[in-house]
C-alpha cells in the first residue's frame, strides 16, 4: 500500500490496516523525513493514551542512551501499559527497569550469562539445527516458520537452561502469552494472561528445585548460584528472568532467521552470493537485522517535559523508539530499502537496541544461532522457492512473519 501522500497529522501507527503484509515502510521514510516526532492517537486502545514515534537513528541513539530522561520503568516497553500483565508485573524484569534496580540485576545476571557459556553452546546450537533440519527429509513443501522457525530457538533456549525438549512447546506458548497479545487471533489461545504467568512461575520453581538439588552445568544453576557481594537472585527474579529469555530469545532469532531468509528466497543472486562465500554469511545476518528487526520498536516514558524537532513530548507520555525505522535511515545507511548481503558498516544498526543499558544481553547467542541456522539451512536447501503467500502477525512490537510457505526448489 502506498502511503506516502498521507498528512502526518492524520496517521495512526497504531492502525492495524497499516501493517498487513510488512510494516509500512513508506510511511516511516516520510515520518523520518517530515515528522521526526509524530504523535499517533493509539485508537485500538483508547484507554492507553496516544504514543509519540522517533524515527530517525541519531534521536533514537539519543534517546536510548538518556535513561534519566526516557525511562523503561515508568510504563514499561510496549504501546500499552497493560496487556493483561499490570506495570508492577513487568517491572519485574530487568528489560523493563532503570538503575538502580536495572544495575543490580544487570550484574547479577552478567555472572551467569557470560560470553563463555554462549560460545561453548555453538556445537550444540549446530546439533539442534541439524536434528531440525533432518526432520524435513523427504518434504517437498514445508514451512518456513511453522516447522522449523519455532523449532530451532526454542530448543536453544531450552536447551541453555537446561529444560526437556517435550516441554518447548509450552516455553513457546508463554512466549506468546509474554509477547504476541496484540495479535487478535493469537490473543485467542488463552484467556487469563495473569493464571498463565503463575504457570510459568510454578514450573521454574519446580526447576529450579531440582537444580538446587542436582546442579548442571545449565544457565539456570548459574543464574541460581549467581552472587555479588554476598546478593543473589531471588526466586522470583529468577522466574520472571526466565520468562524474559524465552520471550527475548524465541520470537527475536525465529523473526529474523525467517525474514532473512524470505529475502534470500526472493532474491536467489543475494542467495548465490552466500553459497558461493561461507564468509559472507555473518554480514548477511547483520543485514538481516538491519532490515528485519524482531521487534519494531522499544517503549519508553518522557520523565519530564522534552522539546524535541519543535514538539513537545509530556512527562509522563509513551514514546516509541522504531528500530523497524531508525535502521533505514539514510543518514545510516545508503539505499537503506534495500537488502544486500554485501553492504559495509553494518555495525551502525539498531536491531539489539542503539546501545546503553539495556542493550541486548542476547546478542552473541543470536548472532551464533543465526550464522548457524543460515549455513545449515543453505547446505541442506540451497533452492528453495516461495509457495504461497508468508503471512505477518498483526503486530507493531513484534515484526515477524507466522507462516512462510516454501517449496523445495
Ligand atoms: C535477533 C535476535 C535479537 C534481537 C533483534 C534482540 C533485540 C533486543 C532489543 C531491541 C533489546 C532492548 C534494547 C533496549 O531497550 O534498548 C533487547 C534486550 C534484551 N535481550 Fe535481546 N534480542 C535478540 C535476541 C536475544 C536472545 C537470544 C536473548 C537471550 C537468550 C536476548 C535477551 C535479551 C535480554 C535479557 C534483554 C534485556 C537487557 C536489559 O534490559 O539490560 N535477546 N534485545
Amino acid at each position: 500500500m502506498s502511503t506516502t501522500a498521507l498528512d502526518p497529522s492524520t496517521i495512526d501507527l497504531g492502525d492495524h490496516a497499516l501493517w498487513t503484509e510488512d510494516p509500512p515502510y513508506e510511511l516511516f521514510a516520510q515520518l523520518r523525513r517530515e515528522a521526526p516526532v509524530h504523535f499517533s492517537p493509539n485508537r485500538r486502545y483508547p484507554d492507553e493514551g496516544g504514543f509519540w514515534s522517533l524515527t530517525r537513528a541519531a534521536d533514537v541513539h539519543a534517546a536510548t542512551r538518556d535513561f534519566q530522561t526516557f525511562s523503561s520503568e515508568r510504563r514499561g516497553i510496549f504501546l500499552v501499559d497493560d496487556f493483561g500483565a499490570p506495570l508492577d508485573v513487568q517491572r519485574l524484569q530487568m528489560i523493563s527497569m532503570d538503575p538502580p534496580r536495572h544495575d543490580r540485576l544487570k550484574q547479577l545476571v552478567g555472572r551467569a550469562f557470560t560470553p563463555k557459556r554462549i560460545a561453548a553452546h555453538e556445537d550444540h546450537t549446530r546439533e539442534i539445527v541439524r536434528t531440525m533440519l533432518d526432520r524435513l527429509a523427504g518434504r517437498d513443501r514445508f514451512d518456513l516458520v511453522k516447522d522449523l522457525g519455532r523449532q530451532v530457538p526454542a530448543r536453544v533456549i531450552g536447551s541453555l537452561l537446561g529444560t526437556p525438549e517435550s516441554d518447548d512447546h509450552k516455553l513457546l506458548h508463554w512466549t506468546n502469552v509474554a509477547t504476541a497479545f496484540e495479535d487478535p487471533q493469537i490473543r485467542t489461545q488463552w484467556d487469563d494472561t495473569m493464571g498463565e504467568i503463575h504457570d510459568v512461575v510454578t514450573y521454574i520453581n519446580a526447576v529450579r528445585e531440582q537444580r538446587v538439588e542436582d546442579p548442571g552445568n545449565d544457565l539456570l544453576t548459574a543464574l541460581i548460584n549467581a552472587e555479588v557481594g554476598g546478593d543473589k537472585l531471588d526466586d522470583l527474579e529468577i522466574a520472571t528472568f526466565f520468562v524474559l529469555l524465552l520471550a527475548a530469545g524465541n520470537d527475536s532469532t525465529r523473526a529474523t532467521y525467517c525474514a532473512t531468509m524470505l529475502a534470500l528466497i526472493k532474491d536467489p543472486e543475494q542467495r548465490q552470493l552466500l553459497i558461493d562465500d561461507r564468509s559472507l554469511i555473518p554480514n548477511a545476518v547483520e543485514e538481516g537485522l538491519r532490515c528485519f528487526p524482531a521487534f519494531g520498536f522499544m517503549g519508553r516514558a518522557a520523565t519530564r517535559d522534552v522539546e524535541l524537532h519543535g514538539q513537545t513530548i509530556r512527562e509522563g507520555d509513551r514514546v516509541l523508539l522504531w528500530y523497524i525505522a531508525s535502521n533505514r535511515d539514510p543518514e545510516l545507511f545508503d539505499d537503506p530499502e534495500r537488502f544486500d548481503v554485501t553492504r559495509e558498516g553494518l555495525d551502525r544498526h539498531q536491531a539489539f537496541g542503539a546501545g546503553g543499558r539495556h542493550f541486548c544481553l542476547g546478542a552473541a547467542l543470536a548472532r551464533l544461532e543465526l550464522r548457524i541456522w543460515i549455513e545449515e539451512t543453505l547446505d541442506r536447501f540451497p533452492d528453495l522457492v516461495l509457495d504461497g503467500q508468508p503471512e505477518r502477525i498483526q503486530a507493531l512490537f513484534l515484526n515477524q512473519h507466522v507462516s512462510i510457505p516454501v517449496r523445495v526448489g
